[in-house]
């Protein structure tokens, strides 16, 4: 039987391993002048930002703490619809606590856009978002990126986090699945 490798599963790869690592890098090192005198506490928001929070967390020179938040979006298909239900909220208080979330990548930025805003209801010191890719054509509504790893074409991405039907998480590229891999 042929050994299955998801990477022969792509199109194209647009970024890889890597690439991926060294601008994660290239952030870290504004992370940590950014917040060299302040405590930070990394929010990521599963699931498509655990490759990114343990690679960029593994970068950063500083202390920093982790939580995580879960949440999903109302929206047919792939598509988001902006409305959002938290099904994991933080395990800590972010009042008067310097907050950067953690994300995979901001497409409509309706999820994004919604949470931030629910966090900075919760009065933390500061809010800022790191996200991998964002895809500016996409964008709905707006959502203040402080570092953005790429900026990516209106195209279905997958791999490092995330995903396409639950699958390709675990690709160490991003790229773009082959057609014929859409069932
Ligand atoms: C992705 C991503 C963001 C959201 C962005 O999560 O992690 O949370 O979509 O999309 P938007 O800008 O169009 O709102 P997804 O809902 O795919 O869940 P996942 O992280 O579990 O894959």
């Amino acid at each position: 039987m042929k050994a299955i490798d998801i990477q022969n599963e792509l199109a194209k790869v647009l970024f890889t391993e890597a690439e991926i690592q060294n601008r994660l890098k290239e952030i870290a090192s504004e992370i940590d002048a950014e917040y060299a005198d302040k405590d930070v506490l990394l929010v990521g928001v599963l699931n498509g930002a655990l490759m990114v929070m343990a690679d960029l967390s593994r970068h950063l020179k500083i202390h920093c703490e982790t939580d995580w938040m879960a949440i999903s979006s109302y929206g047919a298909g792939t598509q988001s619809s902006g409305i959002v239900r938290i099904l994991k909220d933080l395990s800590t208080t972010i009042k008067d606590r310097h907050v950067l979330v953690v994300e995979d990548i901001v497409d409509t930025g309706l999820t994004l856009h919604y949470l931030l805003e629910n966090l900075r209801s919760r009065e933390p010191a500061s809010l800022n978002l790191m996200t991998l890719l964002r895809k500016p054509e996409a964008l709905q509504a707006p959502v203040d990126v402080k570092w953005v790893g790429f900026d990516i074409p209106k195209e279905f991405v997958v791999g490092y986090g995330l995903d396409y039907a639950g699958k390709y998480r675990n690709l160490r590229d991003i790229g773009v699945l082959d057609p014929k891999m859409y069932s």
